[in-house]
């Protein structure tokens, strides 16, 4: 069979893989622990349900504007005010499937084939293959320190005149680093020295440990949203633990969420409208449940990384928020890919191999499930490395 170009260069999502894996062992009765996992176990806010249950009941789930319901668009609004202190109006928002979906449209709307897009290594896995879908190119970029830490000497080092977009998550996945104030600072006013844009991935802002606040990209640019080229990219799915209602959005100037919304309207339409209902719920209703979700990672993390220094030979860093821990197993096997399929066969236990996120050496270690699955999956690790090769 023929496919398109694009098609034949993206390759198969690896977190997506090893959840089949692991989903087909535990049909055949096998203990597999999931320490690969992207969503929290908590579950959705209860005026998210209800909300989403009072439109269910009334029997009328119709269409909604492209762009999003205006109800939300108003309440992302007030969530932009309250979280990046920033005044922005509705047509500044865009609603879409999920964060996922808002980066996609986000880069089709920006992106032409033949240009570049940088972001700093290690990144989330879709970052270069969304890229690619655009016909662009990714430059990942590794911080030249070694740390999960990008400067702004890096980013300039790889800057050239096909770059088109510079995309930062932070607290990142997989690394779970926040990057400092300092950087977000350089960053912003660099892109717009050069006139780039920039994709701020603020997934998990509100989920950050150790008393840090979120950082936020608006605090350093002294542009109105309508002349910035800033696209703030935030969603329900991690903070809300709502990944199944695939709600996030954009937040940028004015004309390009206009056309952001002409793509999506082409692609999918709006978002569902039952999803989009929740969100408002979610936003609208108490916050205490993110407060707690937050707390309880934060104690996951605090647990993991007391098992994880019991282990032999394994670089440890600190992660400053998300559910992710980077751990550096180079020691044992440099192949990261062939060390999670190993833990996988002889331990039971799902990692995610460092490579999708363009490290090697490296194991993705997430703690968004229970303390056992934590304390057990490591207990298992351990004993399995020590009998490796
Ligand atoms: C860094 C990052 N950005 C975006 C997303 C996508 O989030 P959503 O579920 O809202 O599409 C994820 C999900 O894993 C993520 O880790």
């Amino acid at each position: 069979m023929k496919i398109s170009k694009v098609a034949g260069s993206l390759g198969e999502s690896a977190t997506l893989k090893l959840n089949a894996t692991a989903a087909a062992l535990r049909a055949q009765g096998e203990a597999v622990i999931h320490l690969g996992g992207g969503e929290p176990k908590s579950k959705a806010p209860v005026g998210a349900l209800m909300s989403a249950a009072a439109l269910l009941n009334t029997g009328e789930v119709r269409y909604t504007p492209a762009s999003g319901m205006p109800a939300l668009k108003e309440a992302i609004v007030a969530y932009t005010r309250e979280y990046y202190h920033r005044d922005v109006e509705p047509r500044n928002v865009m609603a879409s499937g999920g964060a996922k979906q808002a980066i996609m449209v986000g880069l089709q709307a920006v992106v032409d084939p033949g240009d570049e897009v940088m972001f700093p290594v290690p990144y989330w896995v879709s970052y270069p293959d969304m890229v690619r879908l655009c016909g662009a190119t990714p430059v990942p970029v590794r911080p030249a320190d070694g740390s999960f830490h990008p400067r702004l000497s890096d980013i300039e080092q790889k800057t050239t005149p096909t770059t088109k977009a510079v995309m930062i998550n932070s607290p990142n996945n997989p690394s779970g680093a926040m990057y400092s104030e300092e950087f977000i600072k350089d960053i912003v006013r660099f892109c717009e020295s050069r006139d780039l844009y920039l994709i701020m991935d603020d997934i998990y802002h509100r989920l950050v440990f150790d008393e840090c606040r979120p950082i936020s990209c608006y605090d350093h640019t002294s542009r109105h949203v309508d002349e910035s080229k800033l696209i703030a990219i935030n969603g329900v799915s991690k903070q809300y633990a709502m990944t199944g209602f695939r709600l996030g959005w954009a937040v940028a100037s004015k004309e390009l969420i206009r056309v952001m919304g002409i793509i999506q309207g082409h692609q999918t339409s709006g978002p569902s409208a039952l999803s989009q209902q929740a969100a408002i719920g979610a936003l609208s209703g108490p916050q205490d449940g993110v407060e707690g979700l937050r707390a309880t990672l934060e104690n996951n993390r605090n647990v993991l990384l007391e098992r994880l220094r019991g282990i032999p030979n394994v670089k440890v860093t600190k992660p400053d928020g998300t559910f992710y821990c980077f751990v550096d197993f180079s020691y044992y096997e440099a192949d990261s890919a062939k060390l999670a399929r190993f833990l996988l066969e002889q331990a039971r236990v799902v990692t995610i191999p460092g490579i999708a996120f363009g490290l090697d050496g490296h194991l993705r270690i997430s703690f968004c499930g229970s303390i056992r699955d934590i304390t057990e999956g490591t207990d298992r690790i351990k004993s399995a490395l020590a009998t490796y090769r």
